[in-house]
């Protein structure tokens, strides 16, 4: 057999056992494969990166929360199980049996009994078979390694933030974070902060004292570990250059303690995950699809008996119809004034009447999630007012989405779509000083989108390729301080926007935006009328 067929017939094979009739159009393994490249051509000469599968949480009693991977573990590797660890070294490694490698995978081994209760597992071949690696092992190998971390100049990872359990097996996550905390001497007392704010002070110079012990004095302010650290205070304290020399001293003999580095890995990864592959593109634009569609039905399906929580229901039924697994984020369907609470997600009034009802929701289509936000009267026609408040929110987006282009600073959007809001509350008498302004818009107008809702980047110029919100707001709740005509009126509207050469593109503009767009929708059939089920005793 000629030995090219062989991978092919492996992955076919594969699929026979792994993939029967499941979806097959999530990321290749060549996309991951080439993330884990583009990693490394970021990282430090001789240096490994370490990255977890996120952990599995606790509901309550014996059930946990659905499962979701971390998004930079699933970018890089595919791999949606826990209890899994990926290293990437810079430079291309050989074992003592002469083997050569660069990357290594460790994940859940392959257990009929606990795949009979909780699903099949991939396991090492099918890791090697579908994901594309070639050095693929049990979780229960990592302890035993070879790999030797101090022979490193640095070991990159993400915080662990201390928020995993020790479960029943002996190779979950609990155990590997035990195994690399072993293996690189990884101090008791580390803190990502700490470690920052000690790298600031090691590099401290005679012109920036002032302003590093200004930063300090923030932290120290707001975080009481940071407070029972006496080198930390005794440098916001010093006085005089022996006693600071001292001080750098003993900080540069704790950080010549161990090679550990858990903050440049979130930088490559935000640089990395900003903007957007061909590939990736796909899976996001088909997440803000469905949302987008799951926006227009409920416009048509929409009347005043809904519910908050039925709403909902109905965004996700589209959304799953569609095979999106998840929401992005807990779905908030707020009418009236909990439209106010940025992130109500109770979405538990029975009627919404005659409300304004403000809806956030975001499908998760194989990783990538959407995120888009209409705001509908509930009876099918904005009031005067309602109106008038949609109106200044629907020019402050168009302004933020007029600025979302390449070069432009990552605030432009929000600039923008502030100025009009601002001047549209002061035109309403609403405010009457423009810096009051914040306390009906207080939000940001824009954030990176793509794995997470909320997703990594630089916050650096825009580039090509890159996915972004504008989602400007008013919210007026009972009580503030303005005409009561105006309260209980909450607006968001929020579009998911492609930033390209050509300009920006609203990838969810196929939901009506408009009141007059809004209110046509609403105006037709749904094919949720007759969908009319049983009254319960
Ligand atoms: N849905 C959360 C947000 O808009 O940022
Ligand atoms: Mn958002
Ligand atoms: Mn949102």
């Amino acid at each position: 057999m000629k030995t090219f067929l062989l991978p092919v017939l492996a992955l076919f094979s594969a699929v026979l056992v792994f993939g029967q009739q499941t979806p097959t159009d999530f990321l290749s393994a060549d996309f991951h494969k080439k993330r884990r490249a583009a990693v490394r051509e970021k990282m430090p000469p001789n240096t490994v990166a370490v990255f977890f599968a996120n952990a599995e949480r606790n509901r309550a009693n014996d059930v946990d929360y659905v499962y979701h991977q971390d998004p930079d573990f699933y970018y890089l590797t595919g791999y949606r199980e826990p209890n899994a660890v990926l290293l990437l070294f810079s430079e291309v490694q050989e074992n003592d049996t002469g083997a050569i490698y660069d990357e290594m995978l460790y994940v859940q081994e392959r257990d009929p009994k606990a795949e009979q209760w909780n699903g099949k597992r991939l396991g090492t071949e099918g890791a090697k078979a579908l994901l594309g690696f070639e050095m693929a092992f049990n979780g229960a190998e990592f302890s035993n390694s070879k790999t030797d971390f101090s022979a490193f100049d640095k070991v990159l990872f993400f915080d662990f933030e201390n928020d995993y359990r020790d479960k029943r097996g002996t190779a979950d996550l609990f155990d590997l974070i035990k195994s690399f905390k072993e293996k690189t001497n990884y101090p008791s007392d580390y803190d990502t902060t700490k470690q920052q704010l000690y790298s600031m002070i090691n590099s401290v110079t005679d012109e920036n004292r002032a302003e590093v012990v200004q930063t300090l004095r923030r932290y120290l302010d707001f975080n009481e570990s940071l407070q029972e650290d006496d080198l930390l205070q005794n440098f916001v304290e010093a006085n005089d250059n022996q006693q600071i020399s001292d001080i750098k001293k003993k900080i540069s003999l704790k950080l010549a303690a161990h090679n550990l580095d858990s903050s440049l890995l979130s930088e490559i990864m935000g640089s990395l995950r900003e903007t957007k592959t061909k590939e990736e593109l796909v899976l996001l634009k088909k997440a803000v699809e469905i949302s987008a569609v799951g926006q227009i039905e409920v416009m048509k399906a929409m009347h005043p008996n809904m519910s908050e929580t039925e709403i909902q229901g109905v965004h996700e039924y589209v959304y799953k119809k569609y095979g999106a697994e998840y929401e992005g984020y807990p779905s908030i369907v707020g009418g009236g004034n909990n439209g106010c609470i940025l992130h109500y997600i109770e979405n538990n009034k029975t009627q919404v009447g005659t409300d304004l009802v403000l809806m956030d929701l975001g499908a998760e289509y194989h990783g990538y999630t959407a995120d888009v936000t209409r705001t509908i009267p509930a009876n099918g026609k904005f009031s005067a007012e309602q109106k008038q408040i949609y109106d200044i929110v629907y020019d402050a987006q168009e302004a933020g989405i007029k600025a979302s282009v390449v070069g432009a600073p990552f605030r432009a959007p929000g600039e923008a779509a502030s100025k009009v809001v601002t001047d549209g509350l002061l035109a309403l008498g609403i405010i009457e000083d423009a810096a009051d302004s914040r306390t009906y818009f207080p939000h940001g107008t824009s954030h990176y989108l793509g794995l997470d809702v909320h997703d990594r980047g630089t916050y650096g110029a825009f580039k090509p390729n890159t996915v972004i919100t504008v989602e400007p707001g008013i919210y007026i709740p009972e009580g503030s301080d303005c005409d009561e005509k105006w309260w209980g009126i909450a607006v968001r509207i929020e579009d998911d926007i492609l930033i390209t050469d050509e300009g920006p593109v609203n990838l969810s503009g196929m939901a009506p935006r408009t009141t007059e767009a809004i209110e046509a929708v609403m105006k037709q059939p749904s094919p949720l009328d007759d969908f009319v089920l049983p009254k319960l005793d």
